[in-house]
């Protein structure tokens, strides 16, 4: 007879947290949110990696791409650039988080002179910049012939097909610089000439990126910003368990810092194949994690197999189904509790700690809290990321909404087979869905929303009487709710002024 697990799997919204002493020096700014992310001999030596928030985007085609990477890795966190396309197109995406400086942005709004205004207008509606480079191949990295921002149009006055080429700035008007300036003096040349953005180009007059000076101010300040040792911005990559002799040479030499095998299901010899392919080759040079599990067996199987760290939680993600379609899972926070508690054990037998990340679920802020209390090192978020202007989706207005489109990497659009791949020898062959194609909520840029989640998790942190996420996870005392007292947890019993659902 099959086994029967004696306690039901819960998740994050069944329990809270109760509150610790709260000491004078539990302020939010002595907070420290910083957490190691790769197998160490806890007490006798550092983690090779560490994040400053403990937050890293999901490996998925909606969330993960090098826009996310600049963005959450400035923020102190940490993107997996998703493994669901060709492999020159992810370690160009890599490459391009590794050769980001701060303040010069790759223009993500570009045309050729023969477009339309009312092409302008789509691009202006979609990315929600207005300034719209014009070159002579529209894309990012073509020779600059002008530049359209909203100063070089009327709506009212210009018909919709008007080609670009008859209203733009032309580059023999623009103030531009030469590639090689540093950001001082680009932002010198702003505030000199009172301009609002400016191109850089180089020798043969392609445009390599721009400066604007709205973004002055924040590129000033960003204390959190994860940098390896040569002052790049860090940035992980997915990798799945069939072309990995490829994959991982190329992520690697595109300077990828750490890899993560992207599964559904991680309790599988495949996952075992490719952590050894990876240690024969490059021994422990290469910081690689591996994933999903939910219990005890699966992380002891991975750490066992040379994981720098284990992924844990399968079914709980917003999108998807594999619970409906399978009959496969555990509750997010049992999961959690099941694996930290797998972790601790390996780490009083081996003197070796291996982290583990909590991965899906998240749906209101606090449950990141909940997650750490119950003993993640950190956390992936999929819907999370996915709202902000950073993720690599279309913004669209659904009925008077403005929203931001979320796939599953095992939705029909995605198609991303290996994540599903249970060895078969049909390659590539995806014969039922595991997740959905949805909408989510735009919320705005990513720091601004970080911002919210991150103190509202300090604070959580000083309630409970934790400076840092180790003794956090040390103190933390959780409590099963009751659903009459889930209810009692919201507004209740008024009449709300706005009815809007806090995140
Ligand atoms: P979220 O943060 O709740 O949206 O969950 C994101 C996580 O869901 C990802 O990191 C993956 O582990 C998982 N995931 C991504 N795509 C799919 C899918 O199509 N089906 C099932 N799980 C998925």
């Amino acid at each position: 007879m099959a086994m029967i697990f004696e306690q039901e799997s819960r998740t994050f919204s069944e329990y809270l947290l109760v509150p610790n002493l709260t000491t004078r020096d539990n302020t939010p700014e002595n907070v420290d949110l910083s957490t190691a992310i790769v197998r160490y001999r806890k007490g006798k030596e550092a983690s090779r990696l560490s994040i400053n928030i403990p937050l890293v985007s999901a490996i998925m085609q909606a969330v993960s791409d090098d826009g996310m990477g600049i963005a959450l890795s400035r923020s102190g966190g940490l993107s997996f650039i998703y493994a669901s396309q060709s492999i020159d197109s992810q370690a160009d995406m890599v490459r391009k988080v590794k050769k980001y400086k701060a303040g010069f942005v790759t223009s993500d709004s570009n045309v050729t002179p023969d477009a339309t205004l009312a092409d302008v207008l789509a691009i202006k509606a979609r990315t929600g910049h207005s300034t719209i480079a014009v070159t002579a191949d529209g894309t990012a990295n073509g020779r600059l012939l002008g530049i359209v921002t909203s100063r070089d149009y009327r709506i009212s006055r210009t018909l919709p097909d008007t080609p670009v080429r008859d209203f733009m700035t032309p580059f023999d008007h623009l103030v531009f610089a030469r590639e090689g300036i540093n950001l001082s003096e680009a932002n010198d040349i702003i505030w000199e000439h009172k301009i609002n953005q400016l191109p850089i180009v180089n020798d043969q007059d392609e445009l390599v990126g721009m400066v604007f000076r709205k973004d002055y101010d924040e590129h000033k300040d960003n204390p959190e910003e994860l940098l390896d040792d040569h002052k790049r911005l860090i940035v992980g990559a997915g990798i799945n368990t069939r072309d990995y002799e490829t994959r991982v040479p190329a992520l690697i030499a595109a300077g990828a810092d750490i890899l993560c095998i992207d599964s559904s299901d991680g309790f599988t010899e495949w996952q075992h194949e490719t952590l050894g392919w990876i240690r024969r080759q490059y021994g422990d040079a290469v910081l690689v994690g591996a994933g999903n599990v939910v219990d005890a067996e699966g992380f002891r199987f991975l750490a066992g197999a040379g994981a720098d760290f284990v992924k844990v939680g399968i079914g709980g993600g917003s999108i998807c189904i594999t619970r409906e379609q399978k009959g496969i899972g555990c509750g997010q926070a049992s999961a959690v509790m099941a694996v930290a508690a797998a972790r601790d054990q390996w780490f009083r037998e081996t003197g070796v700690y291996v982290p583990i990340c909590s991965d899906g679920g998240i749906v209101y802020d606090y449950h990141m809290s909940l997650a750490l209390a119950m003993g993640a090192d950190f956390i992936m978020l999929g819907r999370y990321f996915a709202r902000f202007d950073e993720s690599p989706t279309r913004r669209l207005l659904v009925n008077g909404t403005y929203v931001k489109e979320y796939w599953g990497e095992g939705s029909n659009r995605a198609r991303n087979w290996q994540r599903y791949d249970e060895g078969s020898a049909e390659a590539g062959k995806m014969a039922f869905e595991e997740g959905v194609d949805s909408y989510v909520p735009y919320a705005g840029k990513l720091k601004d929303n970080l911002d919210v989640s991150t103190a509202k998790l300090r604070s959580t942190m000083c309630a409970c009487g934790a400076k840092n996420i180790v003794s956090f996870q040390e103190k933390a005392r959780l409590v099963v709710v009751s659903s009459t007292s889930i209810v009692e947890g919201g507004a209740h019993d008024v009449i709300q002024k706005e009815s809007e659902r806090r995140p």
